[in-house]
């Protein structure tokens, strides 16, 4: 059997995977993950264990990637699990209980991973003798927290079956990328702007730096806990909370009173919702429908949190985001449940209501920038499914100016540049300092 080595990044929302080119100077291959989905490129980083009373789920505990949204939406009903990669640092994410059973977090991610390494090596006909896996610049700004992000990461990976990983940051891969396009040396920022997290690389490329150990070309690196993720809770927060009751207000014995904002702001971040179907929450959202002046809201709370369907109404948000990148103006559109929702959305609405984000984003930038006592990159590499949006990219061209902009494979720049450095036998030329 053939030893084969292989590219992942392991991301909050998609996992992508690349075999290394080879000495002819083919560029690194994009596997095949996920051969039934709209993108096959694309394995989604996801599972769902199905409720225990639905058909054919007495053996199968979970489903990953693609099968497990189809399965979730065949299902209505279940546990779905997204971006477990935000958890990673956290210490109080120790284990979670699915159908009278506990999973750590390592465990969560290496069901993901197996289904991935299943299909990595059917495609490369043979078993991952060498894995190079990125991360983000930063899990985490506390470095205990970061190193336990890491140190899980590692232990999934393993429980997986893939050997021994190398890890190398996110937009390094990216970088690696780029610069097999490129005849001359250069000093480029690069910008990996995904769901979870934005990170950036200030690193000297160029055709001539290939050999010996690449840390010294990494001149500043940094990252920041924003991502499409944020920029979906921003179309949320400013569009679509007052139709889901915030503001509104209902009777007590002398007085009306608000409902309490820390209710519909549990919507701003979607996976939390099911803390809302705590019985004396519900309980305490349906007398307050009695008296409240706003009942069709009211309605759709309830329906929301009863039927489990903030998923749902991320996906409608998160499909007007994307049009948004390609239009002037996008349809939000969310019917299920009885919920009637229909918002149209414009571009400049969508620009200020994330403004704090991208200016969240600027200001690291120029921390990172700073870092490296002030150096002007000569270009400027903008990746990630965050980078479509208009917007950021807008920001980069007024900071750094058009011209210097560069960008192209938002979603798989990343681990075409893993695959690259799987293909070198001594990995430890890219392990961090
Ligand atoms: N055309 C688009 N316009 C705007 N946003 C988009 C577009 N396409 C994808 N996205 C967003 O990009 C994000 C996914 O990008 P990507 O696959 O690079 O992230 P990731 O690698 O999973 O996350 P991370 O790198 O943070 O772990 C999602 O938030 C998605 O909504
Ligand atoms: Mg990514």
């Amino acid at each position: 059997m053939n030893g084969v080595a292989v590219g992942v990044d392991f991301g909050t929302s998609n996992t992508v995977a690349a075999f290394p080119g080879d000495a002819t100077g083919l560029p690194a291959r994009i596997v095949t993950v996920d051969p039934d989905g709209n993108d096959q490129r694309l394995f989604r980083s996801v599972l769902f264990s199905p409720a225990s009373d639905s058909s054919q789920a007495d053996t199968t505990y979970w489903f990953a990637g693609g099968q497990a949204i189809q399965r979730y939406l065949d299902d209505g009903a279940g546990r779905l699990l997204q971006s477990v990669k935000s958890f990673l640092h956290s210490p109080s994410f120790t284990r979670t209980t699915v159908r009278g059973k506990g999973f750590t977090i390592e465990e969560l991610v290496a069901l993901m991973l197996t289904p991935l390494r299943n299909r990595i090596e059917k495609e490369g006909e043979g078993s991952i003798v060498r894995a190079v896996f990125g991360r983000p610049a930063v899990f985490h700004p506390d470095p205990q927290r970061d190193a336990l992000a890491e140190e899980r990461l590692r232990r999934a990976v393993l429980l997986a079956g893939f050997p021994e990983p190398t890890f190398m940051i996110e937009p390094i891969a990216a970088a690696l990328r780029y610069e097999e396009q490129l005849t001359d040396d250069e000093t480029v920022l690069v910008g990996d702007f995904g769901a979870g997290t934005s990170d950036f690389t200030l690193m000297r490329l160029g055709p001539g730096r290939g050999a010996g150990s690449r840390k010294q070309d990494v001149l500043a690196a940094g990252g920041i806990r924003i991502g499409g993720d944020r920029f979906d809770a921003a179309v949320v927060e400013h569009l679509l909370l007052p139709r889901f009751g915030a503001g509104s207000s209902y009777k007590t014995l002398s007085s009306r009173m608000t409902l309490p904002p820390w209710i519909t702001r549990t919507l701003l971040s979607w996976h939390e919702l099911f803390l809302l179907r705590e019985p004396s929450t519900l309980d305490f959202l349906r007398h307050a429908r009695r008296t409240t002046d706003q009942p069709r809201a009211m309605d759709n709370l309830i329906t929301l949190v009863e039927d489990n369907l903030a998923y749902h109404l991320y996906r409608a948000v998160e499909a007007a985001k994307r049009e948004l990148s390609d239009q002037a103006r996008a349809q939000l559109r969310f019917h299920v449940g009885g919920i009637e929702i229909e918002e149209s959305i414009t571009r400049p609405d969508f620009d200020a209501w994330t403004a704090p984000l991208r200016q969240a984003l600027l200001l690291k930038v120029n921390e990172v920038l700073s870092q490296a006592g002030g150096k002007v990159p000569d270009t400027v590499f903008l990746t990630g499914g965050t980078s479509y949006i208009p917007a950021v990219r807008a920001d980069f061209a007024h900071l750094f100016g058009e011209d210097k902009l560069r960008g192209g494979e938002g979603l798989t720049a990343v681990a075409a540049g893993l695959g690259r450095a799987a293909g070198f036998s001594d990995t430890s030329r890219w392990e961090r300092k």
